[in-house]
């Protein structure tokens, strides 16, 4: 009887260990949370890929959460990470300013926090910014209008911007600016739609010093980021606008998703007769309007690249040494962020096919792209 007991008891306490190890393993703490501005846009699906392949890749246990543009979900997100005991925050805020105080928590909590495609601002709590070249992004769009239009004067100018919330939305547009001024100055072009930046003719602007001017000008052009506020204002802009400020037109859009609005939106007014568009992100959706000849150009920022990029200084991060990449310098408003800069391609007609042909991008995926 004893010995039946004691195996009886024996066979209790492996099977109690057997649960605490289970318990272990799935209570095993998240190292590296991430958190995306939305799954409403195909850009930030395109991270979410390009980090779950790299991060496996690296062997390090990682969370990723969208916060579906809101601010408060941003913040219970990254509560909740911090909860799981991450030792890295890499972040894409929604609101540049507002995400300052919920990254405050986290490295407050000994959290090392990386923005990542955004700089977060007015703000110590950062420590990193992994980012594409972001005033080149915007350099490529302006430069691509006049290139399209060399030799030409007074070709109507329709200028429209990314989310006054997000630090990038003023680094395209300065970018953009610091080309396009000079051709507004010389004659080629005819800004149409955007009185509040007829002073800087001939004059660049400059995404930190002139942040202020640039909030006021930009807020008169701004699409949210939004499809439908994008296809409205631009609607609104055509009405307001008679056939002279029409014809052959150059169309400046800050990204892939309101650059199809906005195209939709010339595309419908016969005063229209040609226009140039630029674009930003490679959708598969304007890969395919490119091919179509719907969409001018698109500037492709390789998320497998700078998720690859975000994973080594994480890497570097938890292995208690300073990122080796980390080499450029963004201010926030509060302090120069160490930060890693990644190049970017432009995309047109003329080059698509070699993009695909070499495995960029697949056919089947643009054509089944809506
Ligand atoms: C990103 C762009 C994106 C835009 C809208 C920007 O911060 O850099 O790639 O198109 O946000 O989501």
């Amino acid at each position: 009887m004893k010995k039946i007991l004691a195996f009886v008891l024996a066979l209790a306490m492996v099977f109690a260990l057997v649960a605490c190890a289970g318990e272990t393993k799935t209570e095993e703490s998240v190292q590296v949370g991430i958190v995306l501005p939305t799954k409403d846009e195909p850009r930030w699906l395109q991270d979410e890929a390009s980090f779950t392949e790299a991060l496996k890749a690296a062997g390090f246990t990682s969370e990723v959460m969208f916060s579906q543009g809101s601010p408060a979900t941003e913040q219970t997100n990254v509560e909740a990470l911090i909860e799981k005991g991450i030792k890295v925050l890499v972040i894409c805020a929604h609101d540049a300013t507002a995400a300052g105080a919920t990254v405050k928590k986290a490295h407050d909590a000994g959290i090392t926090v990386v923005c990542y495609d955004r700089l977060i601002t007015g703000t110590d709590a950062v420590d990193y910014y992994v980012t594409f070249d972001s005033f080149a992004v915007g350099v490529a769009q302006g430069q691509y209008l006049i290139d399209k239009y060399a030799g030409k004067t007074n070709v109507p100018l329709y200028l429209y911007s990314g989310a006054v919330t997000d630090n990038n939305a003023f680094i395209f547009f300065a970018g953009a600016w610091s080309v396009l001024n000079a051709a507004v100055a010389n004659g080629q072009f005819v800004v149409e739609n955007c009185p509040a930046i007829a002073d800087y003719t001939g004059k660049a602007l400059d995404a930190e010093k002139d942040h202020k001017v640039l909030a006021g000008i930009l807020g008169t052009i701004t699409t949210d980021w939004n499809f439908a506020t994008a296809k409205s204002l631009a609607e609104g802009n055509l009405v307001a606008n008679d056939a002279s400020q029409k014809g052959d037109v150059a169309i400046l859009a800050p990204n892939d998703g309101t650059a199809r609005a906005i195209a939709d939106a010339f595309a419908a007014d016969s005063a229209v007769t040609s226009y140039v568009i630029t674009g930003q992100d490679a959708e598969m959706a304007s890969l395919k309007y490119i091919q179509d000849g719907k969409q001018s150009m698109t500037v492709w920022k390789n998320t497998a690249t700078l998720a690859k990029t975000t994973v080594s200084l994480v890497a570097d991060v938890l292995n208690g040494k300073t990122p080796a990449n980390a080499t450029a310098k963004y201010n926030n408003q509060t302090k120069d962020v160490p930060s890693v800069q990644e190049e970017v391609t432009v995309l047109d007609k003329d080059n698509l096919q070699q993009y695909i042909d070499a495995g960029n991008f697949k056919q089947a995926d643009i054509d089944a792209a809506k």
